[in-house]
Formats: structure tokens, sequence, C-alpha cells
């Protein structure tokens, strides 16, 4: 008898990248990898990137702010008022009107983007947190199953979903634990943004046992390095120790250049936007990818 193969249905690796500690790099790394996975002359990827963070970092510098005033603010199609509406966003024709698809990034010149997409956030999302309800909307979910159940009839139309944290530990940020297979933990080698490490591998735990959820983390991401010795001490004693999630081998320089590319300006090449950091940029997209799987 003969088996004809059928074609794989590939669908989305969702991936918080998250710490408890702030200024890590988290919303610059999920710019860049977008930017790097996504790139037609990169790696052709399709990739959703969802800001969950009420500072709308993320947002800010992928989108314009005319665009995102006029075509989402306005129309109440950001995060605040997914969390807040979800029947709304649920309803399957209006599902996808959330979704920026059009210019995201600055990235140009032979690159463009076929498929990279973005859920943009609000500063409202700060307020969010004291109007969610205790137990379940009227659709029958709770507040923390509403990234996971807004993702599921889109997994199958894109090969990574990034989501971009805050900096802290509740319901919105838990919402992207329970949507994500694994998440990537960026850290700057010192004292503090180790023990925000620490305390946010506690919380991982604890959400794994009260979730009954498996959320992995496939890796510390090694950012803002700048090779002091104090630095280098810090590094080697998460290299040396079992506890810590592997550190990736691709490690993040504290670069001038990378600082301002959260400023969304003109379109720039990859090496105008990245300059000396872009081969260090690609080779973190490939890592990822190994990492995390095709
Ligand atoms: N590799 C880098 N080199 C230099 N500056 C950087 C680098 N990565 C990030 N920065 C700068 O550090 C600041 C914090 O970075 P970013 O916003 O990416 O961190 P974050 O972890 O997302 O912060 P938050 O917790 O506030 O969301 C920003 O001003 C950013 O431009
Ligand atoms: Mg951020």
């Amino acid at each position: 008898m003969k088996y004809v193969s059928l074609p794989e249905i590939m669908t989305a690796k969702v991936i918080s990248i998250c710490n408890l500690k702030g200024g890590v790099g988290k919303t610059t790394i999920v710019m860049a990898l977008a930017e790097y996975l996504a790139g037609d002359t990169m790696y052709g990827k399709r990739v959703l990137v969802i800001d969950l963070d009420p500072q709308s970092n993320l947002t800010s510098a992928l989108m314009s702010e005319e665009v995102w005033e006029k075509e989402f603010n306005n129309k109440g199609l950001t995060l605040p008022f997914l969390f807040k509406n979800p029947e709304y966003f649920l309803e399957d024709a209006k599902k996808e009107k959330f979704i920026a698809k059009n210019n995201i990034s600055n990235v140009r010149n032979r690159n463009s983007f076929s498929h990279l997409h973005l859920i943009p956030s609000s500063p409202r999302l700060f307020d969010i947190q004291d109007d969610l309800p205790p137990g379940y909307y009227s659709c029958n979910l709770k507040p923390v199953e509403l990234i996971r159940a807004i993702l599921k009839p889109l997994l199958n139309n894109y090969d990574y979903i990034l989501i971009d944290c805050a900096p802290n530990i509740n319901t919105v940020v838990r919402s992207a634990f329970l949507a994500s297979n694994a998440c990537i933990i960026p850290c700057v080698p010192n004292r503090m943004s180790i023990h925000g490490l620490d305390l946010l591998l506690e919380h991982i735990d604890k959400f794994n046992r009260d979730y009954v959820h498996n959320l992995k983390a496939v890796g510390t991401l090694i950012s803002r390095y700048n090779r002091t010795i104090a630095q280098t001490e810090q590094l080697n004693s998460l290299l040396v120790n079992p506890f810590y999630p592997p550190v990736f081998e691709t490690k993040i320089l504290e670069r001038a250049k990378i600082a301002e590319g959260l400023e969304l300006g003109n379109y720039l090449t990859y090496r105008q936007k990245y300059d000396d950091s872009h081969e260090s940029m690609m080779k973190l997209a490939q890592e990822f990818i190994h990492k995390v799987g095709r």
C-alpha cells in the first residue's frame, strides 16, 4: 500500500520575551528579531509581534504615530480595547482588524516585509488591570485566556509570534505566558538583572503549576553587554550555574545605534539601522530559529 504524505501544516511558535527587570532590552530584541526573521532578504519568515506593554515602545518603534492614531487608536483597535471588549474581537469577521499588516518597521532598501504584522498597544493598557472581570467575560473566557483565544485561529498564518511583555507579573503578562510555548529572557549581566531573572524563573515555575502549563525558558539572552570586568564576572556566573536557562551564544553589545533604533525614523537599510551589530542580529535570528525550531 502506498502512503501519500500530506503537506505538513506549520503552526506558529509563540514566544514571550520577558524579564521582571525593566530596561534590559526586551523591546529592542523583539524589534530586531522581527526585522531579521521576517525580512525578505533575510529569513523570510511569517512573523506577528504583539506589544503587550502599556509603555507601547514596540508600537512606536514599528509603526508611524499617524497610522497608530488614525487607523488603530481612534478606532479602538489596540490591546486595551481588546481586553475590555473581547466579544467584539472574537467575532470571526472582525478578528483580524486589530492586526497592522502594512509598513511595519523602517528597514527598507532591497528589503521588504511580505509578512511582518503587529498588534499595537496603547498606554491605556495601564488602566486595564483594574477593569478586568475577576471571573469570566460574557464570552465564557477568563481574562488570562484572552491572548491564547485571539491567537488560536491565527496560528497557521505565522511561523513565529513574538510577545513583548511588560516588566512585571500581572494578568496581562500571564495571558502572554498562557498563549506561549516558550520564553526568552533578555538579561544585562549585572546584579539587578540577574535578580530579575531569578525572580522570573520562580514566577514561571509557579505559573506552570497554577495553570498546568509548560512554559519553557529556551534561553537567557545577554543584552547591552559592554565587556567590563564586572559584567564578564556576572556573565560567567550565569554560564556555570545549571539553574539558569542556557545562555544564547550570540550576545547583544551596548551600542548607541541600537538605542536609536527604537525611534522610528526614515527608511534605513539593516546596516544603517544596526551598524556593526548587523552580523550579531543575523546570528541571533539564526540561533533563535535553531533553538525555537522552524
Ligand atoms: N544593545 C543596546 N545598546 C544600547 N542601548 C540599548 C540596547 N538595547 C536597548 N538599549 C536601550 O536601553 C533602553 C531600554 O531598552 P528596551 O526598551 O529595549 O528595554 P526593555 O527591557 O524593553 O525595557 P522596559 O522594561 O521598560 O520595557 C532603551 O533606551 C534602548 O534604546
Ligand atoms: Mg520594553
